[in-house]
C-alpha cells in the first residue's frame, strides 16, 4: 500500500491520521512535543483541557479492542470532547448495512472525528475518502497495515526513557508478518533517525517486503538482541494465521520467547516494550512482562497523552480557533 496523501491538507499538515509512513519527522516531533505538553492533563490528571470542548469524537470499533478504545475515549474525554461508542458487533452492519451507509448515518448526527479500527487493510483511508470533509479520521489499526498512534507512543516511550534516537539499537521481536504495530514503529524509527532497526523473526513470520523496510533482519534471537536498548516484542497473531506458519506455542518460545537469561545479552539498562495484548510464556516470559526493565503498562498511560495530541492537532488544523495547549 502506498503511503497515503490524502491525510495532509495543502500545507502540509495533518488532517487525519491514517499512517506514519510517509510524514516528515516534524510532523513526528510536533505529535512527540505535544503529547508531553499534554501529559499533565493525561498522566497526572489534572483539569481537563478546554480543546475539543463542543466536538464529538465517534469510536468506531469493527474488530476487539480493550487499551485503543478505551484510551481513545479518555483521551477525548480529557479534551472535554463528547463521546460516542458504536458497537459494532451489534450494529447494523451485521443487518447487511454497508460500511458506507453506517458512515453516511452517523455523519448525519453532527459529528467531527472517527476514530476507526477495522480487520481489512485500508479501511480508514477508504472511510477518510469518503466522509464529509469537515470530518477527520484517525486509524486505530487496520488489518496487517498501519497503527499509527500505537507507533507514536512507542515513540514517547523510547524518547522519554533513552533521548536521542540516533544513538539508538532498536529490536522488534516476533510476528511481523501480521502486525500493523511493527509496520509503523519501523516507519517511525526509521523517520526519527534510529540508529539500527532491527527485526527478528523465523522467515515464515516475516513480510516478503521486509527488504524495502530499512531494517536489519536476524533469524536468530540470541544475535538479534545482542547490544540492543530496546527491545519491542509483538504479540504472535494466531487468529490472523491461516496455514501451519509455527510449529508450535512452545517451540515458538523456546527459540523466540523472551527470557531474562536472553534478555541480559541486550543493553544493561535496555527496556522491554510489547503492545499487548501478552501472551504470557508464548512471546514473553512471565517474569520479563513484569520484571525491572519492562516498561509495557508505561506505554499504556502514554498512549492517552498521544491520542490526545494527534486529536488536538488534526482538529487544531482544521479549525484555527482550537489552540490552546492545555
Ligand atoms: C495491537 C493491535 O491491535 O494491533 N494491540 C494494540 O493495539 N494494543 C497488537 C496486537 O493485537 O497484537
Amino acid at each position: 500500500m502506498t503511503p497515503s496523501s490524502i491525510q495532509l491538507d495543502a500545507d502540509g499538515r495533518l488532517r487525519h491520521f491514517l499512517t506514519v509512513e510517509g510524514l516528515k519527522r516534524r510532523h513526528l516531533v510536533e505529535i512527540l512535543d505535544r503529547a508531553e505538553a499534554l501529559s499533565g492533563v493525561a498522566e497526572r490528571r489534572m483539569t481537563k483541557s478546554p480543546t475539543l470542548h463542543g466536538k464529538t469524537v465517534v469510536n468506531l470499533f469493527f474488530e476487539n479492542s480493550t487499551r485503543t478504545r478505551t484510551t481513545f475515549e479518555l483521551a477525548a474525554k480529557r479534551l472535554s470532547a463528547d463521546v460516542l461508542n458504536v458497537n459494532i458487533s451489534t450494529s447494523s452492519t451485521h443487518k447487511g448495512e454497508t460500511l458506507l451507509d453506517t458512515i453516511r448515518n452517523i455523519e448525519a448526527m453532527q459529528v467531527d472525528m472517527f476514530v476507526v479500527r477495522h480487520a481489512v487493510s485500508g479501511a480508514a483511508e477508504f472511510i477518510a475518502r469518503h466522509v464529509a470533509p469537515h470530518i477527520a479520521v484517525l486509524n486505530a489499526g487496520d488489518g496487517r497495515h498501519a497503527h499509527p498512534t500505537q507507533a507514536m507512543l512507542d515513540m514517547m516511550t523510547i524518547r522519554r526513557h533513552k533521548g536521542e534516537f540516533a544513538n539508538l539499537r532498536v529490536a522488534i521481536v516476533g510476528d511481523v508478518l501480521h502486525s500493523r504495530v511493527a509496520r509503523s514503529d519501523i516507519h517511525a524509527l526509521n523517520i526519527l533517525g534510529t540508529g539500527e532497526v532491527r527485526v527478528v523473526a523465523p522467515k515464515t513470520l516475516l513480510p516478503a517486503d521486509v527488504g524495502t523496510l530499512g531494517v536489519h533482519v536476524f533469524h536468530d534471537l540470541e544475535h538479534g538482541l545482542r547490544g540492543v536498548d530496546v527491545v519491542i516484542m509483538l504479540r504472535l497473531q494466531r487468529e490472523r494465521m491461516s496455514g501451519a506458519l509455527l510449529p508450535s506455542a512452545s517451540e515458538y518460545f523456546q527459540q523466540y520467547g523472551l527470557t531474562a537469561e536472553r534478555l541480559a545479552l541486550a543493553q544493561p539498562d535496555a527496556i522491554v516494550m510489547h503492545p499487548g495484548p501478552i501472551n504470557r510464556g508464548v512471546e514473553m516470559d512471565s517474569a520479563v512482562v513484569d520484571g525491572p526493565r519492562s516498561v509495557i503498562l508505561e506505554q499504556v498511560t502514554h498512549g492517552i497523552a498521544v491520542r490526545m495530541a494527534v486529536m488536538a492537532i488534526v482538529l487544531g488544523n482544521r479549525h484555527p480557533d482550537i489552540t490552546e495547549e492545555t
